[in-house]
């Protein structure tokens, strides 16, 4: 790239794609002055090149074929904005082959295959760039690698999907409907294609995986850690939570270093309404990291969408051209942790809601159950009683071990005058 100009080739021409034209419709000339070199944007492939996207482009810049991406020997970073684990994969590794630096915003692709993404970037001496595969347009990634590089990390509690929080907020706030709010989510091109993803968590774990790596050094598959969603959580529970205990409900990546280990899990959670992260609403994300120097950092913004997404696109690109002597890509950083800790080991506070029998000695029966399993508890609500005799019960804990409440909720669950789900939401301790 010693040339004065530098041409970037996007392969993926969708919502966040169609963001980064309009970066450079817009922006181009602070780009170019920015890097004090002219940045092209020089070709846009995408299978799909006759529906309006919105934005204006050069039809000469549009080609159906990758190839006129990944083998042009004027292009020098090359933006995959596709997604999903094939054809990306291929074409990624095509492009970092053949000498080109890649941007990227696909967590799911680089959370599984990161080693090799990683390795194969190195090998061939090219940068592979990914600040949009985790919080959208914030910058996380960078931040965690260069500037907060000189600590130890100890904690990374993140809110990072944006239509789970979305959704969660709308429904706290609103008292909307789960369904209602999704299908506004889904408009608004925050949600993935599967918005299973974002609702069941796995999303936030595929970003939690990135995170994890940069501040810990530790690559965790997503299969070795609990990852439980949001499609459980009910109105009434929120607003019990809210109204009564002071809580408010987010989705959140938690990796946590405990003496030798990590503890890593994403999970709905409740937390006093005064926490840095209670007030993160809508699509927006945060991450709160804690440095053992720094101290506590929360990063804030726009976790999905177009524009926000596109931006942190852009950016790296930026990165790449403007410290062209730059040549690692994340990495290698050593593992601080010996092992991954067992979500049974780990400890919180537990939310506990269940419907009973509305008769004499239930309630006896089942806090003499969380005593044996050594549960102390912290309060104990009963609402009034619904019109088939049952009456909801609320236990909140002291903070205790996954396990012990696991062991203690299955045997209540077994008791007859237990009716239908027991509901376990954990409380963030301090
Ligand atoms: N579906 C994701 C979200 C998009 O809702 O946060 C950004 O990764």
């Amino acid at each position: 790239m010693d040339k004065n100009e530098v041409n970037i080739g996007l392969i993926g021409f969708g919502t966040i794609g169609a963001g980064v034209v309009e970066i450079f419709n817009k922006n181009q000339d602070i780009l170019s002055k920015k890097v004090g070199k002219q940045v092209n944007l020089k070709k846009v492939a995408d299978l799909d090149i006759t529906t309006d996207r919105g934005v204006k482009i050069d039809s000469k810049l549009l080609t159906t074929n990758v190839n006129d991406v990944l083998e042009d020997e004027d292009i020098d970073i090359v933006i995959e904005l596709i997604g999903g684990y094939e054809p990306a994969k291929t074409f990624i590794l095509k492009a970092m082959k053949n000498g080109k630096h890649v941007v990227s915003a696909n967590k799911a692709l680089i959370a599984k295959h990161w080693e090799e993404l990683i390795a194969t970037a190195n090998e061939n001496n090219v940068r592979f760039s990914f600040e949009a595969s985790v919080g959208g347009g914030i910058p996380l990634l960078q931040p965690l690698n260069e500037s907060l590089a000189a600590n130890r990390f100890e904690a990374i509690y993140g809110i990072m999907n944006g239509t789970a929080n979305y959704i969660l907020t709308k429904m706290s706030l609103e008292g909307s409907k789960f369904d209602d709010v999704l299908k506004i989510a889904q408009e608004k091109g925050y949600a993935e294609a599967d918005p299973t993803f974002d609702i069941e968590g796995h999303d936030t774990a595929q970003k939690l995986i990135i995170l994890a790596k940069l501040a810990f050094g530790e690559y965790v598959p997503q299969e070795n850690f609990y990852v439980e969603g949001i499609s459980q959580i009910n109105a009434e529970d929120i607003e019990f939570a809210s109204k009564e205990l002071n809580y408010v409900i987010k989705l959140l990546g938690i990796a946590k270093k405990t003496e030798d280990s990590l503890e890593i899990r994403v999970h709905p959670t409740f937390m006093e309404k005064n926490h840095l992260l209670a007030s993160v609403n809508d699509v927006f994300n945060a991450v709160y990291i804690v440095g053992d120097f720094v101290g506590p950092v929360m990063l804030y913004g726009q976790g999905a969408g177009r524009m926000a997404t596109a931006s942190a696109v852009v950016g790296d690109c930026l990165d790449i051209i403007f410290n062209e002597s730059k040549r690692i890509s994340y990495g290698p950083v050593i593992s601080q942790v010996n092992k991954i800790k067992d979500i049974g080991d780990t400890i919180s506070k537990f939310y506990i809601s269940l419907n009973v029998l509305d008769k004499p000695g239930v309630l006896q029966t089942i806090t003499k159950i969380l005593d044996k399993n050594g549960i102390s508890i912290e309060s104990i609500t009963q609402k009034s009683s619904l019109e088939n005799e049952e009456a909801p019960i609320i236990i909140v804990s002291h903070e205790t071990k996954e396990k012990n409440i696991q062991e203690a909720i299955a045997k209540v669950n077994d008791l007859d005058e237990v009716k239908g789900e027991i509901k376990l939401i954990r409380i963030l301790g301090d």
